[in-house]
């Protein structure tokens, strides 16, 4: 049965369901601002300009700077933030002012700041806005559904759950991916829908399986439940010189999201002793060895770095004499990921993402056959722009934090890494669109000859379409024991802890 057939069959089943889901997740904001609909509203929810009078006044301001390490004052920054102080000039009054700014150290690995729109600047009171709104359930209709709900700090900002559990206990469609490092992808949402964090914060407000329960528009409703709120009230206008809106409480939640970064990984640090040792020996031969390895292990244990060592299933009190064997296995997974298993034509740079989307067969059902709500990235391509390559692909994940986000994948197929591991192995789950990265080309092209000359061709062939295309998934070949190396190496791109004045919202920071 040619497939073409069979996945038309399936929208018709499901398109209604996508459709749906599609304009819950991300509703345009009006513009010009509607009417509120609502009573009680008398303002419009989705923006307002800025009374300044009500605002923090500017010397009171506190910036917040992002620092990387490849800047000088890196390293002599003790905390994730640090006070410091910034001369400047009061853009209304032309006067001279000194004032507070935060530092915030960037992660070692993380060799860039998060990119920051140019009209939503990083700032202290509207990051404290932020971490508020992101753990208080007001702007469910329920009052029971926060954004940590699903992402929360001590599940690896996920949810852990296959696929996650919203407003009165609805499961929803697809696996909650992680909040931390999102502020370097270019796209959010598994299928990239959003661009920006701003984007994508105002999604789960109207979703009717995340945080909304109600009748009327759902930010029209969660901007009512903020403006009765005296709290709210102050602080939007002492950040924003306004009411609460939509438009400010994406920019203060996205604001959050932006220091949720994790780094200084057991292979960070590697790295960096790497780098250290070749510049000592003036060798010019920047490779890792399994001693970069060693010496970062024992300088864990030393530490009694219980994160790092058990991230590697290691005993903090009993392993240290395992140290050696360990180190052999992150350097031979290293190779692996960047060579034989060629993780890396995908996950690439410092979140290991290339941030495109791939088709590698999650969610395709054993024929093959992709159902319409599995289409992924295509579904979302304007008209016009639809790329048949794109159908079934998602968004490369990071790997930073994998030890805490089980189960992966976009269905929350796969529940462990080894499954993972295997899944690459065999070359995805076979279907029309598999990536060609994962494909065996070669055997393609000769098995394609063979027909045309009518020879023999191997039975087990997967063939699609009126033309019977062959799709022949490449297989790695990895040993058991190449296997469990890999799983070594991704278990030790674990992040160190995310800092407490990110991850405990009742830490006060003012
Ligand atoms: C009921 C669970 C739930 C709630 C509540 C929820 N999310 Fe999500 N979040 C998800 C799921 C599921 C996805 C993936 C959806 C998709 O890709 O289609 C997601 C995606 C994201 C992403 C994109 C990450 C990436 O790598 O693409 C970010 C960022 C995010 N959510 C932040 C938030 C914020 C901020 C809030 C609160 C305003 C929130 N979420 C509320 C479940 C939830
Ligand atoms: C062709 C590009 C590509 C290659 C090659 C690739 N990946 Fe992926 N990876 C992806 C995409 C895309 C996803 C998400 C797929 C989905 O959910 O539909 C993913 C998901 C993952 C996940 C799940 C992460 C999570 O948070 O759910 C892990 C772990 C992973 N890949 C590791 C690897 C390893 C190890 C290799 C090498 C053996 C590898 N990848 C090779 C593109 C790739």
């Amino acid at each position: 049965m040619p497939t073409v057939w069979r996945l038309s069959r399936s929208a018709l089943a499901t398109a209604a369901v996508a459709a749906a889901a599609a304009v819950f997740h991300s509703p345009a904001p009006a513009n010009p601002p509607t009417k509120p609909s609502l009573a009680g509203l008398t303002e419009p929810a989705d923006y307002l300009l800025p009374n300044e009078s009500l605002m923090i006044p500017f010397k009171d301001q506190v910036p917040m700077v992002f620092v990387t390490r490849n800047q000088p004052e890196w390293a002599a920054l003790k905390t994730f933030f640090t006070d410091a102080k910034e001369d400047t000039v009061d853009p209304a009054t032309g006067e001279k002012v000194t004032r507070r700014v935060v530092k915030i150290k960037v992660p070692l690995g993380l060799n860039q700041a998060p990119p920051v729109p140019a009209e939503n600047p990083m700032a202290l009171a509207k990051w404290v806005l932020g971490r508020k709104l992101y753990y208080d359930p007001i702007l469910s209709t329920s009052g029971q559904v926060s954004c940590s709900t699903c992402h929360h700090p001590k599940k690896g900002f996920t949810d852990q759950k296959r696929t996650s559990t919203g407003i009165g206990g609805a499961v929803g469609p697809i696996n909650s991916p992680t909040v931390i490092n999102a502020a370097y992808a270019k796209f959010q949402f598994w299928n990239g829908r959003a661009d920006t964090l701003e984007d994508q914060s105002q999604g789960p407000v109207g979703n009717n399986k995340e945080m909304f329960g109600g009748k009327a528009d759902p930010w029209e409703e969660a901007v009512l439940r903020l403006r009765t709120n005296p709290e709210y009230v102050k602080a939007f206008a002492q950040v924003f010189g306004h009411a609460p809106t939509r438009d400010s409480a994406a920019k203060a939640i996205a604001t959050y999201e932006r220091t949720v970064l994790s780094g200084n990984s057991v292979q960070d640090r590697a790295d960096a002793a790497m780098k250290k040792r070749v510049t000592e020996e003036e060798s010019g031969k920047f490779e890792l060895k399994a001693e970069d390895y060693a010496g970062v292990l024992k300088a864990a244990f030393a530490a009694k770095d219980a994160t790092a060592l058990t991230a590697l299933k290691l005993d903090p009190g009993a392993d240290a004499g395992k140290a050696g064997d360990v180190a052999k296995q992150l350097l031979n997974g290293r190779t692996l990921f960047f060579g034989k298993a060629k993780c890396s034509l995908c996950h690439t740079g410092d979140t290991f993402s290339d941030g495109l989307f791939h088709n590698l067969g999650v969610g395709a059902d054993k024929g093959g056959d992709i159902p319409y709500d599995e289409f992924g990235r295509f579904s979302i391509l304007r008209t016009g722009h639809k790329d048949i390559n794109l159908v079934g692909a998602n968004k490369t994940p990071g790997l930073r934090g994998l030890v805490d986000t089980a189960p992966y994948m976009h269905s929350g197929d796969e529940k462990t890494l080894e499954a993972v591991v295997d899944l690459y192995d065999r070359g995805g789950n076979v279907n029309p669109y598999l990536s060609d990265k994962l494909r065996d080309t070669v055997a393609e092209a000769a098995y394609l000859r063979a027909r045309a000359a009518g020879q023999p061709v191997d039975p087990n062939v997967k063939t699609f379409g009126p033309s019977h295309k062959p799709i022949i998934p490449l297989k790695l070949n990895l040993s058991a024991a190449e296997k469990a190396d890999l799983v070594v190496f991704l278990r030790g791109l674990n992040g160190a802890p995310i800092d407490p004045v990110v991850s405990e919202p009742t830490i006060e920071v003012k």
